[in-house]
């Protein structure tokens, strides 16, 4: 008998009369009298079968519930009225697991689908977010490895904040206090003085206590640091990487987008350069749309939402005032109020995807930014001899994984990039 085949693959002429052997979960059940439609999921795609009442496994079709596992063996039809154009009369059916009662029916309240998200993930929505993220992850891996950078890690246990005690998850390491990773930063900082150009992918943690449409407590987080790169290089890193993600993702998720009712085109428009707008034009650009800020207000996601309405294509913001930052980004010597970091923003209202920049690599300007931000020298020893032994100029980035792919695949909801999300009131499952 023949090797079992995913549906996506037999939906093609080629098969037509062809005997078939396929296995899957049960994603719909219709039942007339003398016929009972199942369509049939896998991994790929679905697809209409029927079992008709002359068949010796009619009966056993008829106690089929939704979600039982199932393999079938039958002949493909083609049958303009079937979803994908295709159906398969079934011969022989053999269940695996006859499905107790589904929970997810029509109709259901999104803070249900989060509590039975270990079921909802099958869903063809899911199903669909869950390829573009793969393709994502492959993606990101693809752009460094071809680029000369090196894949490292960094430790997810730290003992000093990278992005501010805010956020901080304290975590419990024996008898001392240790925190959750923000970001691998500080480490990648040391480790470009023996590889220069790095990129690692690991997740991220935030103690979020926002509830936007945005924020996680556990993100992937793909970042990069290389020696000898300033702001604006730097920029041009992150804009190759973002174009990179884009073409490979609809090259491979086209399907997947569109099944999603993202508008591909929109996508396919978007092309390097992208616009390089300092933090002062950010601030009017908001003022001119509502807003009512001053050239030291933080933009949040309400605010961003206002200012990446305006745009079609992602952009940067940069010079940021410096106490708006993180201690590490470099002063512009031309004008130290400000300083040499940039974020970028997805257009279409989403807002920061990426924040990165120069970082200070004069011992005394770090000693002098770390204390300005009321945190203490002695907990950034080893990071703070970094400028002592042959200290370069340098930058980086992180590009928040969730964020882009809730961008690209236009979601509402950033707990729909990941499959189990983590948020101030959400773990479980
Ligand atoms: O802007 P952030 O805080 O920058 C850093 O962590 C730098 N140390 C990165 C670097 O230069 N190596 O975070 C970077 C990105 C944000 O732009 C956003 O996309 C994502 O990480 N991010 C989050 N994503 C989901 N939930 C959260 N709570 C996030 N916080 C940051
Ligand atoms: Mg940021």
């Amino acid at each position: 008998m023949s090797e079992f085949k995913k549906i996506d693959e037999v939906l093609d002429k080629k098969y037509v009369d062809k005997v078939i052997k396929l296995r899957g979960w049960v994603y719909r059940k219709r039942e007339l009298k003398d016929i009972v439609f199942l369509i049939i999921r896998d991994s790929s795609n679905i697809i209409q079968c029927i079992v008709k009442k002359e068949n010796e496994d009619f009966e056993k079709a008829r106690k089929i519930t939704t979600e039982s596992s199932l393999e079938i063996l039958g002949v493909l039809k083609e049958d303009k009225r079937a979803p994908n154009g295709y159906e398969i009369e079934v011969k022989k059916l053999n269940v695996y697991n006859i499905a107790e009662r589904f929970p997810i029916t029509k109709d259901q309240s999104k803070e249900f689908l989060l509590d039975v998200r270990h079921l909802w993930i099958r869903s063809r929505k899911m199903n669909s977010v869950l390829k573009v993220r793969s393709t994502v992850f492959s993606a990101i891996r693809e752009f460094f490895t071809k680029n000369g950078y090196y894949e490292v890690q960094a430790p997810s246990f730290t003992k000093a904040a990278c992005e501010g005690g805010a956020t901080l998850f304290e975590v419990k390491y024996f008898d001392e206090k240790v925190y959750l990773t923000q970001s691998w930063q500080l480490y990648a900082e040391a480790m470009i003085f023996s590889l220069e150009k790095i990129f690692c992918i690991a997740p991220s943690f935030r103690a979020e206590k926002s509830r936007t449409r945005r924020h996680l407590t556990e993100f992937w987080h793909a970042e990069c640091e290389e020696a000898w790169k300033g702001n604006d290089e730097i920029m041009e890193t992150e804009e190759k990487l973002i174009c990179y993600l884009i073409k490979r993702v609809i090259e491979e998720r086209k399907k997947e987008l569109e099944f999603l009712k993202r508008d591909v085109t929109f996508l396919e428009k978007i092309k390097p350069p992208f616009p390089r707008i300092r933090y002062e034009e950010a601030i009017d650009i908001a003022n001119k749309n509502g807003l009512n800020l001053n050239y030291k207000s933080d933009l949040g996601a309400d605010e961003e939402r206002v200012i990446s309405n305006q745009f079609s294509t992602p952009f940067f913001i940069h010079h940021y005032p410096k106490e708006l930052k993180a201690f590490y980004h470099r002063p512009d010597p031309k004008d130290p109020e400000h300083i040499l970091c940039n974020d970028l923003l997805a257009p279409e209202g989403y807002g920061e995807i990426i924040g990165g920049g120069e970082r200070i690599w004069e011992k005394e300007v770090l000693i002098q930014r770390i204390k300005e931000q009321g945190l203490n020298p002695k907990d950034y020893e080893w990071y703070i001899d970094l400028r002592r032994y042959g200290s370069i100029p340098h930058a980086g980035f992180g590009l928040g994984i969730e964020r882009f792919v809730t961008w690209i695949c236009k979601l509402p909801h950033i707990m729909d990039s990941i499959p189990f999300p983590r948020t101030i009131n959400r773990f479980y499952p």
